[in-house]
């Protein structure tokens, strides 16, 4: 008898908790552990919401908005540009100059003793495998970032039938790359790929 008295009361979770009165004298039933846990779970996941309902409109505007993704590839239809021809194109801010060259344009290119030239290349690096006549280079000089002239068929070439800097008199061949005037490098390559036998996507 004496054992039963003194054990204090057992409650379990789902049972309501003890009562007590806050110092204003309300009595409070039940508000044990399992009532206390919830509260503070509830507001933990109410404040990770907010976070994370804070933080979208910030990491939504890290990513590249539509126009910037079209605008970092562009598919170019060759078939309209005939042989002899070139288009320019504007990818990523900077002119691309897709030439469909001539079989003596290529030929001019292919005839160059490599080791001579400021930056060694040989025409095969400049183009595609089988796709000898299309030769497309960023229409840019590496002098100090003219744009050549060689484009129109009224335009000077060159002494190397490619492209020519009026800016400081740089003369590039029919593979785009620099033969004369202070030009450190051959005009860049951009980035592309066919997509079909006579589309490209730059980019
Ligand atoms: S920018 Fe082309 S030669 Fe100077």
């Amino acid at each position: 008898m004496a054992d039963v008295l003194a054990s204090p009361p057992k409650t379990s979770p789902s049972e309501p908790g003890p009562r007590h009165a806050d110092p204003a004298g309300t009595v409070h039933e039940g508000e044990g552990p399992v009532r206390r846990d919830f509260l503070k779970l509830a507001a933990g996941s109410f404040a990770a919401v907010g976070v994370g309902v804070l933080a979208w409109p910030f990491i939504h505007s890290m990513n590249p908005s539509a126009d910037v993704l079209a605008l970092s590839s562009t598919d170019v239809e060759l078939a309209p540009i005939a042989e002899g021809q070139a288009i320019t194109v504007m990818w990523r801010g900077k002119p691309v100059f897709v030439r469909h060259r001539t079989a003596k344009e290529i030929q001019e290119a292919r005839s160059v003793n490599v080791g001579e030239l400021r930056d060694p290349a040989p025409d095969s690096a400049r183009v595609k495998p089988g796709k000898d006549q299309w030769l497309i280079v960023i229409g840019v000089c590496t002098h100090l970032g003219c744009v050549p002239l060689g484009q129109k068929p009224t335009d000077p070439r060159g002494d190397y039938d490619g492209w020519f800097c009026p800016c400081h008199g740089s003369h590039y061949d029919t593979a785009g790359r620099v033969r004369r005037g202070p030009a450190p490098l051959n005009l860049a390559l951009p980035t592309y790929a066919f997509t079909s036998d006579t589309r490209v996507r730059i980019g």
